[in-house]
């Protein structure tokens, strides 16, 4: 099956419309009833933020993805070159039905929407994406979680040959995330297979990448071949890297500091070299929906 296939949404949602829709809602647009408007006004989800997302050519041109190398740049030089169909994801561990699934199979009957949040990174800048994906939890529920499984643990693809930053073992690679069972359960948590209406950009993580809105961008792991459910907190890649700067929750949190610089604000990458600076937000501005996740631990400690 080509991404094409999989990624339906593209074909409801052509660019041009989805500036239109957000034309209308600036209130920049006359009222012009066709069809393809009346099905994107059904984007967003309510998960949706109302900031204005970054370009495409922001979000696809400043990138972090080590397996490509560490420039900024590199992503979108050189990740042109990875195969990404055919694509298949292994389900293990605590579940009813493991199995290497081939990603239409993951896609298969979850329901696809347009989810536009904050991106916050640990280096301090900031994007909007307006990103097309589904949610984490109706994947598991389908391969049925066992009632052990405490923690979702996910890993990258390893293939050097196609992926060049891994000719560096500065990383041990696979590059490798974790949730929380209910972090991963929560449904602002969701897998992307596209953004913009468009299947993933490779150096966005093509063809499915997790989303986590209210934790440092690290956390949202790209290109993801391995789903485990596991009983005991996985290891991940940046706390295996530097475990006293980044720990294994990563909320955004501008009350707690990098040990080398303040989580206090966030530069909005697009925003101009004035007007960019603002205040970063507990959560990242998702508060309301997961402060009560914490409600028993001290994230101070718990980073
Ligand atoms: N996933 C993999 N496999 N490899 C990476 O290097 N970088 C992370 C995260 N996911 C990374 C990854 C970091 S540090 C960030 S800030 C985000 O991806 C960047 O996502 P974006 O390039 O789509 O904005």
């Amino acid at each position: 099956m080509k991404m094409r296939d999989i990624l339906r949404w593209s074909d409801v949602t052509p660019k041009a419309f989805w500036l239109s829709r957000r034309q209308l809602i600036a209130g920049a647009a006359a009222m012009v009833a066709t069809p393809a408007l009346a099905r994107i006004d059904a984007a967003p989800s309510k998960y949706s933020t109302d900031a204005e997302p970054n370009t495409l050519e922001d979000i696809t041109s400043y990138n972090n993805f080590y397996e490509f190398g560490t420039d900024k740049g590199d992503p979108a030089r050189y990740a042109g070159g990875l195969t990404t169909d055919p694509w298949s994801v292994v389900i293990d561990g605590l579940v009813d039905k493991p199995g290497t699934y081939d990603l239409a199979d993951v896609v298969k009957d979850q329901p696809l929407e347009e989810r536009i949040y904050r991106f916050r990174c640990v280096e301090a800048w900031s994007m909007v994406i307006p990103w097309i994906g589904f949610e984490l939890a109706g994947l598991l529920n389908r391969v049925g979680v066992q009632p052990g499984a405490k923690f979702v643990a996910f890993e990258t693809l390893v293939r050097p040959e196609e992926m060049p930053g891994q000719s560096s073992p500065f990383i041990e690679w696979p590059y490798r995330e974790g949730l929380r069972l209910d972090e991963a359960m929560h449904p602002l948590t969701i897998l992307a297979t596209g953004l913009y209406g468009e299947p993933m950009p490779n150096q966005n993580g093509a063809p499915i990448r997790l989303v986590v809105p209210w934790k440092y961008g690290f956390k949202s792991i790209k290109s993801i071949v391995r789903i485990s459910l596991v009983d005991k907190m996985p290891p991940t890649t940046w706390n295996m890297l530097q475990p006293s700067e980044y720990g294994f929750y990563s909320n955004v949190n501008p009350n707690v500091d990098h040990p080398r610089w303040s989580q206090a604000s966030e530069r909005r990458i697009g925003a101009g070299l004035f007007g960019g600076r603002q205040d970063t937000l507990m959560f990242n501005g998702y508060e309301a929906e997961v402060a009560s996740l914490y409600a028993e631990q001290d994230l101070a400690v718990d980073f």
